[in-house]
């Protein structure tokens, strides 16, 4: 429980930000897991508290309203982690030591005026601050996207986020620091809509749920810990694409193209997400990198994400059959029909955890799921994928099942990061009749059993995903 001093200094970093005169690097788009979530939701800048109601969509003539929302949200911004702050401290370092620019090298992005000095910047005048102990902690900046986004959250559902319902609203987390943050800041984003003048919290840890991934053993060993399994990866990593970027970086930075490896590229390119996401700051690394870099980039990112917890392969998927369980079960109960003096419904709710315990869900519900695989040999072809991380699971990112009570019964409906989304196999509709849906994951309702996925030996749980 906080005083009314932490809720009035709370109060200040909520009000509504006003036209932001910050450059943003032309490459903020490219960052994969590491993209803030106003590069996808870009009218964010202008107004944080921007919710816009047409994005609920259920039958105009079926007069509905909304009962339930279960919303699994990713942590805000963070800190790096330990491995990352490593990289950036060698690369700085490195940079420090030996770089000397290229005659009359300018850099990437913008390369005009401004960014005229970015070497001597990131040389001799950009600070190694990053420390071990930050290690992936929530920052400030990431405590706000929660706040909003919970704020955002009651603006849209004015009759489920309320405060008499606030007993009833279930709130669930990862039992990772920037997860139960991230879960205090979602509480202090509600509770200061409501005006409440002290904070309560009232989270449950619960990882079973929410970190599902690292108990399920086909997993942690079949993808996670295999290294045949990040095949594509390790190969878009030392194939020419990567580097050719590699070239250029060093040729920007005047260094000698073997002291670079492929990983101190990636840190100085993560240390520009790191810089904007934390710092709001276009710093003079992002100089390094042009737009064709910055795809290559995510591209590597994109493949990582998608080989190692998305469509990749099956078993990824499937570990996530408790959470897919848990938010079917809620909305079951949600949707029964009840007599009058029935106890209504639970409203809302709120689990929050990682992009790995959102990209199983999205694939397990088949979502964003290409023609053709990613793999180390057709980066070119893959301009138009569907699955870019960073569109998907920026900081914040957010999954949402709205139930509607309609005239013919419950309706349901996703939102990815408040923008509709429509179910594979019943996209003539953006809210379809609630039993419709779960016919369409019939096979999952009545199977996705975890332990016989997760600790059985039953062959095509673990190979590749090929089907389309
Ligand atoms: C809300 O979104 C709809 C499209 O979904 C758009 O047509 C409308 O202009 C938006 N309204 C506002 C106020 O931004
Ligand atoms: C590692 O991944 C490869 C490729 O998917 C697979 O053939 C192999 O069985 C996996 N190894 C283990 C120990 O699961």
């Amino acid at each position: 429980m906080f005083s009314g001093w932490l809720v009035a200094a709370l109060g200040l970093t909520m009000t509504r930000r006003s036209c932001s005169s910050l450059s943003v690097p032309d490459i903020a788009a490219y960052f994969g897991t590491k993209t803030r979530y106003e590069e996808v939701n870009p009218h964010l800048l202008r107004d944080v508290l921007t919710v816009n109601a047409s994005v609920l969509r259920p039958p105009a003539t079926e007069r509905c309203v909304p009962v339930h929302l279960t919303a699994v949200i990713r942590h805000g911004s963070r800190y790096p982690t330990v491995k990352n702050i490593r990289r950036i401290q060698r690369l700085s370092e490195l940079v420090r030591r030996e770089a000397s620019g290229s005659p009359g090298g300018s850099g990437g992005s913008g390369g005009a005026a401004g960014a005229a000095d970015w070497l001597q910047d990131v040389q001799s005048r950009w600070e190694m601050w990053y420390t071990e102990d930050m290690d992936g902690q929530l920052v400030l900046k990431g405590r706000e996207d929660l706040r909003q986004l919970a704020a955002r959250l009651s603006l849209l559902f004015p009759s489920l986020l309320t405060e008499e319902n606030e007993m009833s609203i279930s709130l669930r987390s990862s039992s990772k620091h920037r997860c139960v943050s991230s879960a205090e800041a979602f509480q202090e984003g509600l509770q200061l809509h409501w005006r409440h003048s002290d904070v309560q919290y009232r989270h449950l840890v619960d990882d079973k749920l929410m970190r599902f991934f690292e108990r399920c053993r086909g997993y942690v060993e079949g993808v996670e810990k295999n290294r045949t399994a990040l095949l594509e990866v390790h190969k878009f990593k030392h194939g020419p694409e990567m580097e050719r970027v590699k070239r250029k970086v060093a040729g920007r930075l005047g260094l000698h193209q073997h002291h670079l490896t492929a990983d101190l590229v990636e840190a100085a390119f993560f240390l520009c997400s790191y810089e904007l996401s934390i710092k709001s700051l276009h710093s003079s690394w992002c100089f390094l990198f042009d737009e064709d870099d910055a795809k290559v980039l995510e591209y590597k990112s994109d493949l990582k994400q998608y080989w190692k917890r998305f469509h990749g392969y099956m078993i990824s998927s499937l570990s996530s059959c408790p959470l897919f369980h848990h938010i079917f079960r809620t909305l079951d109960k949600a949707g029964r029909p009840r007599r009058s003096t029935d106890a209504p419904p639970e409203p809302a709710s709120i689990l929050i955890g990682h992009a790995e315990t959102l990209l199983p869900l999205l694939s397990l519900l088949g979502l964003y799921k290409d023609q053709t695989p990613p793999t180390a040999d057709n980066y070119h072809t893959q301009h138009g994928r569907s699955f870019r991380s960073g569109l998907i699971v920026p900081y914040a990112a957010n999954l949402l099942f709205v139930l509607y009570d309609c005239q013919r019964g419950p309706r349901l409906q996703l939102l990815v990061n408040e923008s509709p989304v429509r179910f594979p196999g019943l996209e003539t509709e953006d809210a379809p009749l609630y039993r419709d849906v779960r016919a369409a994951y019939r096979h999952l309702l009545d199977g996705c059993d975890f332990q016989r996925e997760c600790e059985g030996t039953s062959v095509g749980g673990r190979g590749p995903n090929i089907e389309l």
